[in-house]
């Protein structure tokens, strides 16, 4: 399966293929630096752009710590190239096999000095010391996009050093349309803005001016990957990263087209983070040459000091990933992330599955119930209450009775699990309060009784999903983790959802920094010791690492249902996150809200901008091995004949097929639900509506199969008239064409069974 070969050394660029040649990767060294570029059916995609990393100064470099830039003064020793390909089956995801199938190119670096002779004892002339460095590039390069990451062997010359900036360039042809969140430390869950490169940083402001309690942004032209893009030719375009472990989380720096520079101090916002001059990637400030307009820059998350990573050879970076397409729906069904993760690392992994779930969560997002316990103390010292004399507030949700009604209610409607939240003491001041010792994971408020409704749910199939909010605590988590895991195994929890709401303690540190990522994956890992499924929300952007360590069965990391609560999403919303925040892994987005308006039950005035038969197909759209059933159990019961797709709908499956797909208009996939012959199809779209013609040319032959197609009624509308919907019931076959009409906001959902 792999051929090496060794390609002769020469100062022209090497070009290197993709298995169907339609993507083609140059390489070369020029003027000491490394540089790329690439082409999708001799389409230009990335202009020549450099390669390189800043390293920076430190108190310790005189005891090892090495601080040359890896930045220019290269010079190419080596080139291999080999071709891989495999096909691996996930533990869980959207297809049942998965195609590896790549060109590697790999380019071996070495850099060169001399330094000052040691001063002479004798008077004798002493020779200046030589001195020798090497680092590799390896890209892989796929049908649908490339990947590639830094190597760091171990060397006399490199052992230990500090990031200043990564200097990834990624040039663009032009000035593409973007899909792009505002680059933030700390937060994720901003709207997506739709414009053109040059536009980014008069709608910056617009963009960073709204309410979350953690926000640190860093530049005017400063984005977040997964970054989608569509060039005036009709390329699609994403930039995104693979396998970010014991390393920060990327984000994009667009060179300023007007300006010229990079990193130009936010005005008058109150949110701006202002970077300390180390972290500044200061263009002509280092020296090095500033790129051309349309140009981004990686720009990596800083730790409390301002720098970006602390490294230890041998390692690596992450990939840095180009996908590219004249069809957008090569964006969704691309397998570029999962395929540059290493295997699954899970020696036994029958323990993880998919799960539908339903929660105490809803009614306290909503603000008719809460997730605290008492309103009798200006502050909660853990040690220092005894919560069976404690006055209860008689709003906390996370009680016997109302737990007991969920259960119910996912048991009688074949859902896996049911969250809760807000069952364990310290929710009284939980956020933002620099507190460190804010829960302990272990000790339940005196109205849930965690023997009762464990077992209670057993009795009737169904799990309770454990939730452990850390207020960004980690090290308070990290104290008590053990303990709260072995609660959860004494009491027969499987899954937990972890948060991260509010900015990190220790002070100082970024929800996507290097030590940040690693307190993530050391979670996951503790977790799967435990045989515990991870759904992890503020947690850093997924790049893919659920291929290695599958437990981590979802993330939030993006702007989820609970938005619908807090003033409401744009109805594209959901047509865009499958091409951004979905490249790198499956989103807890937590559809299936059916009473869109929220004060028809309770006194918030948000709304929904989606109609019900939209929220249904969101369970298709939005792929997520972990989906829960959001609204509440009696808004359900209204609607139950709608309902009856969420008991139907798998979450786990064998094939998908996006039928149609444009970013932020509408998305149409089928998919075939594991192990069995039944298919479902989902379409979303945004404001405007939009009219499907699906041919069903995907079924089995000769089988016919009882279809129901849930669709918006000819009036519905996300706002006037979101909870008009038809459910037509018909027998079909394969080639037969179904006609569709998406209202605005809207959408539908089939499932065909077979007979
Ligand atoms: C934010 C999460 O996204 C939400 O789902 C959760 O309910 C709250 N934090 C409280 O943990
Ligand atoms: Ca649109």
């Amino acid at each position: 399966m792999l051929a090496l070969m060794l390609l002769p050394l020469t100062a022209m660029a090497t070009e290197v293929k993709s298995p169907n040649g339609n993507i083609v990767l140059n390489f070369t060294v020029e003027d000491g630096r490394p540089t790329y570029s690439m082409s999708y059916k001799g389409k230009e995609v990335v202009r020549p752009s450099h390669l390189g990393l800043e390293l920076a100064k430190d108190k310790h470099a005189s005891m090892g710590m090495d601080e040359r830039d890896l930045m220019d003064g290269f010079r190419l020793d080596k080139e291999e190239t080999s071709e891989y390909d495999e096909t691996w089956q996930p533990v869980w995801g959207e297809t049942r096999d998965i195609r590896n199938h790549y060109n590697e190119y790999a380019a071996t670096l070495s850099q060169h000095w001399l330094s000052a002779p040691p001063a002479s004892k004798n008077g004798a002339r002493l020779q200046p010391r030589q001195h020798r460095r090497t680092i590799l590039i390896r890209f892989r390069v796929y049908d649908d996009g490339i990947g590639f990451r830094y190597e760091f062997p171990q060397q006399p010359e490199l052992n230990y050093f500090l990031i200043k900036e990564e200097r990834s360039e990624f040039a663009m042809t032009g000035d593409h349309k973007a899909w792009w969140l505002p680059g933030d430390y700390d937060t994720q869950e901003q709207e997506t803005q739709e414009t053109k490169l040059s536009e980014i940083r008069d709608r910056f402001q617009e963009a960073v001016n709204w309410g979350n309690s953690s926000v640190a942004v860093f530049s005017p032209t400063g984005v977040q990957t997964s970054l989608q893009m569509k060039s005036e030719d009709g390329l699609y375009i994403n930039i995104h990263e693979a396998a970010c472990l014991d390393y920060a989380t990327m984000h994009l720096e667009l060179v300023d087209a007007e300006t010229k520079t990079l990193s130009t101090k936010l005005q008058g916002n109150s949110n701006a983070y202002t970077p300390s001059p180390a972290t500044i990637p200061g263009g002509s400030a280092s020296g090095y040459p500033l790129p051309q307009p349309f140009t981004f820059v990686s720009h990596l998350t800083p730790d409390a000091t301002g720098l970006k990573g602390a490294m230890q050879t041998p390692c690596e970076t992450p990939w840095r990933t180009v996908m590219v397409s004249d069809d957008a729906r090569d964006m969704l069904s691309s397998n570029l992330i999962l395929n540059l993760n290493e295997p699954c690392k899970l020696e036994d992994t029958s323990w993880i599955h998919p799960t539908k779930y339903c929660g105490v969560w809803w009614e306290m997002i909503v603000g008719r119930g809460n997730w605290h316990y008492t309103n009798d103390f200006p502050s909660i010292q853990l040690d220092k209450i005894d919560w069976s004399k404690v006055k209860p507030n008689g709003t906390h949700k996370a009680n016997n009775e109302n737990v007991k009604r969920y259960i119910d209610f996912a048991a009688k409607n074949g859902l896996d699990e049911v969250l809760v939240e807000g069952w364990n003491v310290g929710w009284e001041d939980w956020a933002n309060m620099w507190k460190r010792d804010v829960f302990d994971f272990v000790t339940p408020y005196p109205d849930f009784d965690i023997k009762m409704l464990n077992d209670y749910a057993h009795s009737k199939g169904v799990k309770l999903l454990m939730h452990h909010e850390t207020s960004s605590s980690t090290q308070n988590y990290e104290r008590h983790m053990v303990e709260a895991f072995n609660l959860m195994n004494k009491y027969g929890y499987d899954a937990v959802k972890t948060g991260y709401v509010g900015d990190i303690i220790p002070r100082g540190d970024h929800h996507y920094s290097q030590s940040m990522n690693n307190h993530y994956l050391y979670v996951v890992k503790e977790a799967a010791k435990h045989h515990i499924m991870v759904n992890a929300h503020e947690a850093t952007r997924p790049t893919g690492i659920c291929r290695t360590y599958p437990n981590l069965v979802g993330n939030e990391s993006a702007r989820g249902t609970e938005y619908e609560a807090f003033g409401g999403s744009r109805p594209d919303h959901t047509c865009i996150l499958p091409f951004t925040r979905l490249q790198g892994g499956p989103m807890d987005y937590t559809p299936g809200i059916f009473v869109t308006k929220l004060s028809e039950w309770s006194n918030n005035p948000s709304w929904a901008r989606i109609t019900l038969a939209g929220s249904l197909a969101l369970y298709l759209t939005m792929y997520s091995p972990l989906q829960m059933a959001a609204d509440l159990p009696e808004n359900y019961e209204k609607f139950d004949d709608a309902f009856q797709f969420i008991r139907d709908v798998a979450c786990d499956w064998d094939e998908s097929i996006y039928l149609e797909a444009e970013p932020a208009d509408y998305i149409t996939v089928a998919r075939k639900a594991k192990k069995t012959d039944n298919w479902f199809i989902g379409g979303k779209c945004d404001e405007n509506g939009h009219k499907s013609t699906i041919k069903l040319d995907f079924l089995d032959k000769g089988k016919k199969y009882d279809c129901t197609i849930y669709a918006d009624a000819k009036d519905a509308h996300y706002e006037t008239n979101p909870q008009a919907y038809t459910i037509t019931k018909k027998v079909v076959k394969a080639g037969d064409v179904l006609k569709l009409t998406e209202a605005p906001g809207g959408g539908f959902a089939i499932s065909l069974i077979a007979k």
